[in-house]
């Protein structure tokens, strides 16, 4: 009778362990935030998809997890994705239709500034300064010229 309790002692410990260990992955899956960034070049008329994750946000030009940033560690170059100030936001060559959650909805009014002057400025927003919450996927149309006033 014992042997028989100590077994189902340990038959439960062990699915309750397997329980916990699910779980756990579950959760680390949900807390995870990998997402994905398709690029429509309007100059190259090419149509990329990068795979990011918004937890382990790349270096690079621009802010730490910005677009440009992540299109740059995926191997895009200087002419796929224009950033002549080298993301230091005196430029507006990065300057993007950007459709997805992103981690500060509101530009900067630095950033504000700078799209201030193109010729045409909506929906644009920097590359170089724009970083996905990694809460959904993110669509970049990357204008054929970004015209200065
Ligand atoms: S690269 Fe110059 S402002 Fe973004």
């Amino acid at each position: 009778m014992l042997e028989k309790g100590l077994f189902l002692y340990y038959t439960f410990l062990v699915y309750d362990l397997g329980e916990f260990f699910l779980y756990k992955d579950l959760v680390s899956l949900m807390i995870r935030r990998p997402y994905k960034i398709t690029v429509v070049n309007k100059k190259t008329n090419k149509r990329s998809i990068v795979n990011a994750d918004a937890d382990c946000p790349s270096e690079g030009p621009g802010e730490l997890g910005s677009v440009l940033s992540e299109l740059i560690n995926a191997g895009f170059t200087d002419i796929d994705v224009p950033h002549d100030c080298g993301g230091h936001l005196s430029c507006s060559s990065c300057a993007a239709i950007v459709t997805g959650e992103l981690s500060k909805a509101t530009p900067r009014e630095e950033e504000l500034d700078m799209i201030d002057l193109l010729k045409e400025t909506e929906e644009k927003r920097l590359m170089c300064q724009i970083c996905p919450s990694g809460q959904s996927d993110i669509t970049v149309v990357i204008p054929a010229k970004n015209e200065l006033k």
